[in-house]
């Protein structure tokens, strides 16, 4: 028998770990991860994923348990590292309501008064619900969290964007990391929000540059939207791939017909990053609010989630209205390449033709 290419029997070793039959990851993707995609990512051999940055704990709960109702298969629970509270300022935040005033409904003063939910709650929610895998974004979890995650023998996948932040992960006791490029959709998971922008690196070197610095198996993430991607991540060094808006066409991901037509015409270049939609720097589609909300002369977003409290008006009325050019699109630079089929064949097509090219 031929021995199979490094790179596939490294993934082989991953699936093996983390009970996979295809090692390929669903995104944690808030507000874009209903049950339906997980239960067809994970019964095709992948691993589901929930973002759960927006729910409360009994609805972390629900979604754990409505996954295992419809399949076997795993599934990692994520969420953000919360930042300290936002400085406020209130003439800054008038001028942002007021230019939202001009793209949907008038945005009261009160709107900006957001609460998220309690973390420390999510968190017990998460341990409780008991996935194989929990993950991070936009820092490290507190090494009390992450010894109880342990003593579950529950896995810490981090995500980083920088060879930095791996490191740090690393050294955290995280048991793999998911390297992010820039192309990714959504947001920009780096640790310190103030460096997102500053420290924008592009999969093809953030990965092998992570591999190379880490013990720990290492996650794709950020553009890979076909088996040339998928192939081209095994061959930089990671062991997986993981996939958000490669899955955002499909029927299971039920996202707003507007926003998933939008992400198929996406050439690399018509995506953005922008604050404007939340106060954290995120990739979408390049839609006319965005454009003109990263103009110079647009007022600077507030700090998040207060600018996301703001937006929140015009997201729901484009959303209800179907007009992609108020709605926050996200997208990352490969959406093109997104294909509007059942979340299974996506997975099983991607993982044939990756395997075909490393043969
Ligand atoms: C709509 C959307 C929501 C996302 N929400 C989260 C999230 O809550 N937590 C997280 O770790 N990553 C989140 N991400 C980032 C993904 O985990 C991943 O890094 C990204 O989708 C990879 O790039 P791709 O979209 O090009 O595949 C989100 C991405 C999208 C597109």
């Amino acid at each position: 028998m031929p021995t199979p290419h490094p790179a596939l029997a490294r993934a082989e070793a991953f699936c093996q770990t983390y009970d996979l039959r295809i090692p390929i990851l669903l995104a944690p993707m808030a507000a874009a991860c209903p049950v339906s995609l997980s239960v067809a990512v994970a019964s095709a051999g992948g691993l589901g994923g929930c973002g759960g940055l927006l729910m409360q704990p009994a609805a972390i709960k629900a979604w754990a348990s409505e996954v295992r109702a419809g399949t076997n298969g795993g599934f990692q629970l994520n969420l953000w590292i919360p930042d300290p509270p936002p400085a406020r300022d209130v003439a800054a935040e008038a001028a942002v309501r007021s230019f939202l005033g001009a793209w949907g409904p008038a945005v009261p003063a009160e709107a900006a008064n957001t609460t998220l939910p309690d973390f420390a709650a999510q968190c017990d929610a998460m341990l409780e619900a008991g996935p194989s895998v929990i993950s991070s974004i936009m820092g490290l979890y507190p090494p009390e969290f992450v010894a109880r995650m342990k003593a579950r023998g529950i896995k810490w996948f981090a995500t980083v964007t920088t060879v930095q932040e791996a490191l740090d992960a690393e050294a955290a006791g995280a048991e793999a990391v998911v390297a992010q490029g820039m192309e990714a959709g959504g947001h920009r998971g780096a640790f310190d929000a103030g460096q997102a922008e500053a420290r924008m690196v592009g999969l093809f070197s953030l990965l092998p540059a992570v591999v190379d610095a880490v013990k720990l198996p290492v996650i794709a993430t950020g553009g890979v939207s076909d088996a040339r991607g998928v192939a081209a991540a095994l061959i930089l060094g990671a062991s997986a791939v993981q996939i958000g808006t490669g899955f955002l066409r499909t029927p299971e991901a039920k996202l707003p017909a507007a926003w998933a037509n939008a992400i198929g015409f996406v050439r690399p270049e018509d995506t953005l990053v922008t604050r404007a939609f939340s106060g954290r720097p995120g990739r979408g589609v390049a839609t006319a609010y965005a454009r003109a909300a990263n103009a110079p002369d647009a007022p600077p977003p507030a700090p998040y989630p207060v600018q996301r409290a703001l937006t929140q008006p015009m997201r729901d009325a484009a959303t209800k209205a179907g007009d992609i050019d108020r709605m926050q699109a996200w997208s990352g630079q490969s959406g093109g390449l997104a294909l509007a089929r059942p979340a299974g064949d996506v997975v099983r097509d991607l993982w044939e033709g990756a395997r075909r090219l490393l043969q």
